[in-house]
């Protein structure tokens, strides 16, 4: 399609409608129908309706069609819709949530979800993903942490790209791909003390090294969206955010793509009061980089005034207009406007046997041991005693996951029954005041308690966030007085968010599960009896009070950094509580053993042009087969701004039998050691270097070089 000449012939009501999204509903019945209540409000005629120029959500390739056909019936141009939706980690078969997923520090395996989930949603027609969600956080209070890759912006990066390129596979012309919409743009997960859509505040050196890095590696990887998100960056919303939406967009990154306001985004800076009405909201809007109005009027209402009145140049919805319609193009949807629907294939590849075993793989890898005092993993034999409120509980799809077939999800006694483990005793209340003799009667006689403790499904995600990240309703309280009774206790928690973990942290093992989606249970099951080993790692740290909060491994030093040995009461510290968190960036355990040789590199000096090479053997010194992720961190000494006492900049997640031994080798160069200015330049400046190599944040050994500019 020439989408420059089919711009031409557009009129100026069509142009301003393909910056219009709307909700499905009103195409599925008759439009004229559900235009009522509260949604007349929108001001939607049926002509702006069949002007549209987008659609949030889809329910099947039915209604994809449906709507499709009744749209191109009514569009004077036949310029087809784009079909829009959440698919996050999963279509109907449900991937770990990317939190999880993040934990494997696997990318291939959140390739292979994304890849999976555009191959389900592509057969309802669903075009566009809203994911994948680059935003940093490093605040579990925060309800939407559960949908980040976490606090280390080289793990946002990775992933990130991971993501993108699952989604899109290289090629938009294959149907069974979706176009990629990274958010939210930008700095979301910095929100004022982890409440939701609450004020974001941070300097440019922060969004430059640190929240701006995954978004960039999206669109580095093609990404063809980006999201805005709901807060303020340097006080103006991000919606009509010009320095975000054009400066560092559009200039630095050379974005050619579309922007897409987050769900009425940009009606809402209303609320921030940045604009007396929706006319204002339009105009800053336009004017800031924004494309794509999400679920709110302000362009169909007002773009025509402003641009009658000369505020607004006509350029700026001729170029918007034109991205839409590249989208379009890009996405073929000229030559097939049903482009992905299919029924027959929906019931071929949705929920396939395969996609099954690929979530459990994902499932495996995802989940974290953080204790294990020689318990796990358990025999066969073993009589169990299962207790606590995700005993029974199968909702393990966790956040986001809007179209998950729950129907395939099973709960831990589901499926420790159905791997013949003889459970004597369940209780799955959380009240300890439910417990009676009976119940502590057999819990003495089971040779282990499983607790399976955790979060609702409802207790994180978005508009879910938490002032207390303690185990909720009591939930330590329930561990006290089980481990006066059990002889073992092996607790499971289950969380969108790490919480804190002080109490169960005594149990003789724990793991943290995150919500692993559909095999959820299975995946933990085989985990507790050895039929998978676990690889996972913290990819943020856990705090062991809130008061803690925002706590990440990467932290500028600060003029008066707390020195335990040499205290000084003159430092950074609390009087109440450590630093430290409970559990580090990258801790996690296996089921054998790992040691570390020494630490080489390559040169002690390095200019420009030159590779650094690092190596180090690692041997697994156990009894079983696994996996290790070997981190590899710097920190430069003395810059002009602070550096970070430690940034990952490479990791390898290798598996070693026992008594095998592999040397690591890693590669750095001079990119790697810079950062970026206010400007978003890079930078690397000369001087003393030290690199850190080891299984995580807190445990690695220590070598140094000298960099110098040639
Ligand atoms: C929501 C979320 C965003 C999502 C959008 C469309 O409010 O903030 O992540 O993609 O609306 O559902």
């Amino acid at each position: 399609m020439d989408t420059k000449h089919l711009l031409e012939i557009m009129t100026f009501d069509e142009k301003v409608g393909q910056l219009l999204q709307i909700a499905p509903f009103f195409f599925i019945k008759h439009a004229d129908v559900e235009i009522a209540g509260e949604v007349k409000d929108l001001g939607l005629s049926r002509k702006n309706i069949f002007h549209a120029g987008s659609v949030l959500g889809i329910g099947s390739a039915e209604e994809m069609m449906q709507v499709q056909e009744l749209y191109m019936k009514n569009h004077r141009l036949g310029i087809p819709l784009i079909f829009m939706a959440d698919i996050i980690h999963g279509y109907e078969t449900i991937f770990p949530v990317p939190i999880a997923l993040a934990s494997s520090f696997n990318p291939e395996l959140v390739k292979q979800a994304s890849r999976t989930s555009a191959v389900e949603a592509s057969t309802a027609g669903i075009h566009v993903t809203f994911a994948p969600m680059a935003d940093l956080v490093r605040d579990p209070r925060w309800g939407r942490v559960v949908e980040s890759f976490g606090e280390d912006p080289y793990v946002n990066e990775v992933m990130v790209q991971a993501s993108v390129e699952g989604f899109q596979a290289g090629d938009l012309k294959d149907e069974r791909t979706l176009a990629s919409c990274v958010k939210h743009f930008a700095g979301y997960g910095a929100s004022e003390a982890g409440r939701d859509y609450n004020t974001v505040d941070l300097s440019r050196i922060q969004l430059h090294n640190g929240y701006l890095n995954g978004y960039k590696k999206a669109i580095e990887a093609g990404a063809k969206m980006v999201m805005t998100s709901f807060n303020v960056v340097e006080g103006i919303p991000a919606t009509v955010n010009r320095y975000l939406l054009r400066e560092v967009l559009r200039d630095l990154y050379q974005f050619k793509g579309v922007t897409i306001s987050d769900y009425d985004s940009l009606h809402q800076i209303l609320n921030h009061g940045c604009a007396e009405d929706d006319k204002e909201a339009a105009e800053r809007g336009i004017m800031g980089g924004l494309d794509i109005e999400m679920a709110s009027t302000c362009y169909i209402k007002h773009l025509k005034e402003l641009v009658d009145e000369g505020v607004v140049d006509m350029k700026l919805i001729d170029e918007a207009c034109l991205r839409v319609l590249d989208l379009k193009n890009d996405l073929g949807l000229f030559d097939n406007p049903y482009r992905g629907a299919n029924p027959t294939e929906a019931n071929r590849l949705v929920m396939s046997k395969e996609h099954l075993e690929q979530s459990l793989k994902a499932a495996y890898e995802s989940l974290i041991l953080l204790e294990n005092k020689d318990i796990l993993p358990l025999n066969k034999q073993v009589k169990v005693a299962l207790i606590g409120p995700h005993a029974t509980y199968d909702m393990t799809n966790g956040p986001w996951s809007w179209r998950g077939n729950q129907a395939h999800n099973t709960s831990l006694y589901d499926e420790l029954k159905a791997f013949g483990v003889d459970v004597i005793h369940v209780n799955d209340q959380v009240d300890v005041s439910s417990y009676n003799e009976h119940d502590f009667k057999i819990i003495r006689e089971a040779d282990v308690v499983i607790l399976a403790l955790g979060e609702h499904v409802r207790e994180s995600g978005e508009a879910h966030s938490k002032a207390s990240l303690r185990l909720p309703r009591h939930q330590d309280d329930l561990f006290h007085m089980i481990k006066q009774h059990a002889k073992k206790i092996v607790t499971i928690v289950t969380a969108g968010r790490p919480l804190i973990l002080n109490d169960v942290k005594e149990s003789d093992a724990l793991i943290y599960s995150w919500f692993l989606g559909t095999k959820h249970a299975l995946a933990i099951v085989h985990t507790l009896f050895g039929l998978n080993h676990p690889s996972g790692k913290c990819p943020m740290s856990f705090p062991m009070h809130e008061g803690q909060v925002p706590l990440y491994y990467n932290h500028l030093n600060t003029g008066r950094p707390y020195q335990p040995q040499g205290h000084n009461e003159f430092t950074s510290y609390y009087l109440d509580m450590p630093n430290e968190p409970l559990y580090t960036f990258g801790e996690g355990l296996t089921y054998t053993k790992f040691m570390y040789g020494d630490l080489h590199v390559s040169k002690t000096e390095m200019i420009p042009q030159d590779t650094l090479d690092i190596t180090i053997d690692i041997t697994n010194v156990g009894e079983y087969t696994g996996h290790e992720t070997v981190m590899l961190f710097i920190r430069d000494r003395v810059a002009a701004i602070s550096r970070p006492v430690m940034e990952l900049k490479k990791w390898q997640k290798i598996q070693l039998n026992p008594n095998e031994s592999k040397t690591v080798q890693f590669r750095l160069t001079a990119i790697d050691l810079g950062y970026y200015d206010q400007e978003g330049k890079t930078v690397i400046e000369p001087g003393w270097f030290d690199i850190m190599v080891g299984p995580h944040a807190k445990d690695t050994q220590k070598q140094s070089f000298k960099f110098i500019k040639g």
